[in-house]
């Protein structure tokens, strides 16, 4: 049951049904062990998520990124293994995905991540302004069937504006795509909040390497790859 809704953080799982959906008690038997933020447990959490995921990991991390449409895991897990010494956040809107991501990562002992079972719609509800070092938007759903689907689409003109205020001075956002149309609107619209393109299609700074699943199944298509990293340029950061 996915959480689309963008104004409010998603259901507790008090409300949800187990008969409709198995993950429902999946995430009940383990909500102790897992770390899986959803519903309640997401109120209060805006500046605290570095401290929250250093706790778990036993050790002070030190930059804090996050994946919006984290699908089962794979990328946030290799970047995890990759950089123990950072805390690594994804996020998505369906509770299958968000428990097999959290239980993957269990079971490979990363513990600097967390998942969040939320919509990437309300990035200000879940961060303080300037906590994140980095965003990943890997091959969001294109929406591209439809003129009239394109509302779904999660990069519009105030997406950009609230990862201003999120993303620290200096931190990225990395946006991936099959779809050549979705990066230049994605590209004008995140051009026009005032985050800074750059030049290469990877962050130069960070150097984890992960193919997410979507990348992989694109590329043994035969499909072409839109890669584009934008910066915060710390005038834009709110006060
Ligand atoms: C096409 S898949 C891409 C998955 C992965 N990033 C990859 O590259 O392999 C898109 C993912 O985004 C999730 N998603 C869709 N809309 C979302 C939203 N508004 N907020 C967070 N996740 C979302 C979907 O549930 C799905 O897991």
């Amino acid at each position: 049951m996915p959480i689309r809704h963008p104004h409010r953080f998603g259901k507790n799982l008090e409300n949800l049904d187990p008969e409709v959906n198995p993950y429902v008690a999946k995430i009940k038997e383990n909500l102790d062990k897992l770390p899986i933020y959803l519903g309640d447990k997401l109120h209060g959490r805006p500046g605290t998520w570095q401290k929250e995921i250093s706790t778990l990991a036993q050790n002070p991390l030190e930059n804090l990124y996050l994946e919006i449409g984290s699908y089962k895991g794979k990328t946030i897990v290799d970047y995890s293994i990759q950089k123990p010494t950072d805390a690594f956040i994804g996020m998505d809107i369906t509770l299958k995905r968000i428990y097999l991501s959290a239980d993957k990562a269990n079971k490979l002992g990363c513990a600097n991540c967390a998942w969040i079972l939320a919509n990437g719609q309300i990035l200000n509800q879940l961060f303080a302004p300037a906590e994140l070092s980095g965003v990943f938007l890997f091959f969001p759903d294109p929406w591209q069937k439809k003129a009239r689907q394109k509302k779904n689409r999660i990069i519009s003109p105030e997406f950009c504006s609230l990862l201003t205020q999120v993303l620290r001075p200096q931190g990225f956002f990395w946006f991936k795509t099959d779809c050549k149309e979705y990066f230049l609107e994605g590209t004008s619209f995140l051009n026009a909040a005032g985050l800074i393109p750059q030049l290469e299609q990877e962050p130069h700074l960070f150097k984890l390497q992960s193919e997410t699943v979507f990348e992989g199944l694109f590329k043994r298509q035969g499909l072409a790859i839109y890669s584009g990293v934008w910066y915060n340029n710390k005038d834009t950061v709110c006060p």
